[in-house]
Parts: C-alpha cells; sequence; structure tokens
C-alpha cells in the first residue's frame, strides 16, 4: 500500500471525507452525539487513497483510529467540521460518512454543571447545527464534482434516501439500515443502497472495507 499511494486512478483528484461523530459540550465535561464508530468513513479514506487520491480527512472523535496515508483534521464539533471542510476546499470529491449532531445546546456551559441532589434539572436549550452536506452541495464554482452524503435510516430505507438525496442536493447519497437488530452500526459489516440519479442500486451485505472499495470505484470511475 504504501509504494502505491500517490498512484492509480484517483491520482492527482483531492477529496475530502468527513467521519466519525460531532461532540456539541453541554459544559466542559458533558456531550450530545450521534452513535458513530467512524468505521466506515476511514475504510472509505484508505480505499481512496489506496487508489491514490489526496484524502482530507476531518474528523470528529471516533472509535477508530484515522487510516495511514490521508491528511488529517481534527475537529469536536458540527460547526467545526464545516470549517475544516470549507478550508479543504477546493475538491474533486467530496464524501460525507459523519455521522454530526443536528443540534447543538444552545449557551454551553464555561463551567461544570454542579448536580444539586433532588435540586432543579438542569435545562437544555437546542439550536440547529449547519447542514455540512446540504451547505457544500449548494456552492456555486466551489462545489466538487461529486458530493456524496450518507443516510443512516431506520425504516422506509430507499424512499428516505432518494428524498433526502433531493433536499440535500447532493449527487449520491449512500443509504443504509440501521435498525437494531441488523447488528450494522458498530459492527463490521454494512448493506447498503447506493441512490444516484439513476435510481436505487442495492448491494449485497460485506464487510465495511469491501463497501469502501466498492465505493472508490465508483468514485474513481465517475471522475474519470
Ligand atoms: N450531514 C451533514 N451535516 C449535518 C447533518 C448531516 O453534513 N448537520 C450529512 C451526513 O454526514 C450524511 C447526510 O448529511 O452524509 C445525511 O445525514 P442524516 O443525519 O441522515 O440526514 P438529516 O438531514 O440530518 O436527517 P435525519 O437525521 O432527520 O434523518
Ligand atoms: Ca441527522
Amino acid at each position: 500500500i504504501e509504494a502505491a499511494l500517490g498512484e492509480g486512478p484517483l491520482s492527482g483528484r483531492r477529496i475530502v471525507v468527513t467521519s466519525g461523530p460531532t461532540h456539541e459540550p453541554i459544559d466542559p465535561v458533558r456531550y450530545i452525539a450521534n452513535r458513530s464508530s467512524g468505521a466506515q468513513g476511514a475504510a472509505l479514506a484508505h480505499a481512496l487513497a489506496a487508489l491514490g487520491a489526496h484524502v482530507v480527512f476531518v474528523t470528529g472523535p471516533a472509535a477508530v483510529p484515522p487510516p495511514e496515508g490521508v491528511e488529517v483534521r481534527r475537529v469536536e464539533t458540527a460547526r467545526e467540521m464545516l470549517a475544516a471542510v470549507e478550508a479543504a476546499l477546493p475538491a474533486d470529491a467530496a464524501v460525507f460518512t459523519a455521522a454530526v449532531a443536528d443540534w447543538r445546546v444552545e449557551g454551553a456551559a464555561q463551567e461544570k454543571i454542579k448536580k444539586v441532589p433532588g435540586g432543579d434539572l438542569p435545562q437544555l436549550t437546542f439550536r440547529e447545527n449547519p447542514d455540512i452536506l446540504a451547505h457544500v452541495a449548494a456552492l456555486g464554482p466551489q462545489r466538487p464534482r461529486l458530493v456524496v452524503g450518507f443516510a443512516a435510516e431506520t425504516q422506509d430505507v430507499v424512499a428516505n434516501a432518494t428524498a433526502k438525496r433531493d433536499r440535500k442536493g447532493c449527487d449520491w447519497i449512500v443509504a443504509n439500515d440501521v435498525s437494531p437488530g441488523t447488528g450494522i452500526m458498530g459492527g463490521p459489516e454494512n448493506a447498503v443502497t447506493l441512490v444516484t440519479e439513476d435510481g436505487a442500486e442495492s448491494w449485497p451485505r460485506m464487510p465495511k472495507a469491501e463497501v469502501a472499495e466498492r465505493l472508490a470505484a465508483r468514485i474513481a470511475e465517475t471522475l474519470a
């Protein structure tokens, strides 16, 4: 792999990949977040780099470490992720695998909120976070030629993903069913449906690394 870095069908291409969860602070020791190991994002970044791409890997605090051979930009919150993605543009493609927290806590406390046993409970007010994918998909000249979103759904996967693709203005949505019981969330395998302008294409269940390789090959084909 080392020797192959920079060579291949994606040689000379710059690709931004977001990965992992974001953490939105409540106070200095508490946060809200989505469940996300960052495994699929790391696998995809690795697969793209293996095809020769220069990958800018913008990652929240993920359990899985970033792969070798990519440029890593670590962030914590959705707003930091947006800023890091913007700073990484222009790019040929951008792939959004991150499980971004949809909301942040308004006015996060600067000091640890102290528990008052039996007393008043803290009240949290939420604000909507920027939608990084939708923002990038709506860019003018700075818009990457290929913008790919992921969609974790628990029901009506194809219908929800198709609607999401339209709403976000991205080129592809990679949808997966993360219902409890599928074992996909946090597990080694994924079963995805690729939604493009041509319709929905369901791939068989396979290891996340293989999903990544197939997706990377498809991206290479499209950018060629
Ligand atoms: N996404 C993003 N910024 C956000 C929220 C989501 O970039 N603030 C991206 C994700 O990385 C993913 C895609 O948008 O590629 C879809 O995320 P998802 O959470 O499924 O979509 P939402 O529009 O947030 O819808 P919901 O959570 O209600 O299903
Ligand atoms: Ca969401």
